[in-house]
């Protein structure tokens, strides 16, 4: 396993739509253990596959009950709203509070191809749409609700 460079706010690749996996092979289970790793190394609860400059429909997620792997991953069903903060290792050192579902329902592919769904409330919740919108090139920043100034807050 590597730790991938993680791209910040202002590359293009993160503006960019990535493009469906069709082949589950051992280069992608490679860029996934690698994200997982650089995940980890970062200390985030999730990492896109644009974020390590790849276009490809990929996520990794663990919000501490686990790594998810999703490819190919679409939101199929959604409830409620929560309001949290959230942040984005392309962002570094930003947090703003965004709206998203308080459920939602997630059909992806694992490792293999074959067919999943997965669901999550709370930050679960969150880090699937997060995570999701960066394959569409967008970034929680596009329809935070605020910026929070985090030096005032601590
Ligand atoms: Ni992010």
């Amino acid at each position: 396993m590597a730790i991938r460079n993680i791209y910040v706010e202002g590359e293009e690749v993160l503006r960019k739509i990535s493009k469906p996996v069709t082949e589950f092979n051992q280069k992608l289970w490679i860029l996934l253990d690698d994200m997982a790793e650089t995940m980890n190394q970062a200390d985030g609860v999730g990492l896109a596959a644009p974020q390590v400059g790849i276009l490809k429909r990929v996520v990794v997620i663990d919000v501490g009950e686990g790594l998810i792997e999703l490819i190919n991953p679409k939101i199929i069903g959604q409830k409620g709203s929560q309001i949290e903060a959230e942040g984005c290792l392309s962002c570094p050192g930003e947090y703003g509070k965004v709206k998203r579902p308080s459920w939602v329902s997630v059909q992806a592919q694992d490792r293999h191809g074959n067919e999943i769904v997965r669901e999550g409330t709370g930050l679960l919740a969150v880090a699937f749409c997060h995570e999701i919108d960066h394959l569409d090139g967008k970034i929680f920043k596009d329809i935070a609700i605020e910026m929070l100034d985090v030096k005032s807050e601590e």
